[in-house]
């Protein structure tokens, strides 16, 4: 089924939450809802609720919490007009608070795995997004390609971390220049960071904003996708 519109954030933010599934395979609670908006409507919006209380600790995440990690994911994206993270927000839910985002329908058809290992060009967005919020789980499964061809990823609450830890399945484009549009979208990020910086402030510590604002001034001193840095598992396991 094609998406009608992408829902905003004001409309994730209202109306009810109503648990439709358990996503069997996510290592924390990740519960597949409809949301009801008060709009008269009967068309089923489907969204991802993940609440904070189902979380497991992380050792190498130990502030804040990955609901909060989803939700800067899809501020940044946003801003800078990469696009790439469905809508998400920070609510209540039926076991308290929590990320919500809208659920992408995949096209099935799409062979992911051939897919992301391709040169396409919004993936090089994904492969700098991904650097710029330090991701480390970027697997087949977190990339996601609708019906209308649009790349979405999802599962960013293991990102922001203030080392190096980019783990991902796309190095197709290491030691590639960035071309300008890339370097402006990194100009524009460091021209704006103190709004960035306030809009995702509550989701991720002061230490994590002073290190995504020294990797886009490396972008800008050293304008390449970086290469996997041999100290860290560059992929993530299992990949798929
Ligand atoms: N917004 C979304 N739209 C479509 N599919 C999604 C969305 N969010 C998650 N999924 C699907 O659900 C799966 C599990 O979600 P997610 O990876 O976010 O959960 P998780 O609890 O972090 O899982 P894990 O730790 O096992 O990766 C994803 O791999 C993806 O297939
Ligand atoms: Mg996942």
């Amino acid at each position: 089924m094609n998406r009608t519109k992408q829902l905003t954030v004001a409309e994730l933010a209202m109306g009810e939450l109503v648990v439709a599934g358990r996503l069997v395979d996510a290592s924390n609670a990740t519960l597949f809802c409809e949301l009801e908006l008060p709009d008269g409507s009967d068309e089923v919006r489907k969204v991802v609720y993940k609440p904070i209380s189902g979380e497991r600790p992380l050792w190498d995440f130990p502030d804040g919490n990955l609901a909060g990690r989803e939700v800067a994911a899809y501020l940044l994206s946003d801003f800078a007009g990469f696009n790439l993270v469905p809508s998400t927000t920070m609510r209540d839910g039926p076991f308290g608070p929590g990320a919500v985002q809208e659920w992408v329908n995949i096209d099935p058809e799409v062979d992911v795995i051939a897919f992301t290992q391709s040169e396409a060009p919004s993936l090089r967005v994904m492969a700098l997004f991904d650097f710029i919020i330090n991701n480390t789980d970027r697997k087949f499964g977190h990339v996601l390609v609708d019906y209308e061809g649009a790349l979405f990823g999802c599962d960013h609450g293991v990102s922001f971390h203030r080392e190096f830890k980019l783990r991902t399945v796309i190095w197709q484009f290491a030691g590639l220049e960035l071309n300008s549009a890339e370097l402006g979208q990194i100009e524009k990020l460091l021209v704006e960071f103190t709004t960035l910086e306030k809009m995702v402030s509550p989701y991720i510590n002061s230490e994590e904003i002073t290190a995504l604002r020294l990797r886009l001034e490396s972008l800008r001193e050293e304008p390449r996708f970086p290469y996997p840095n041999p100290n860290w598992p560059a992929i993530p396991w299992p990949p798929v």
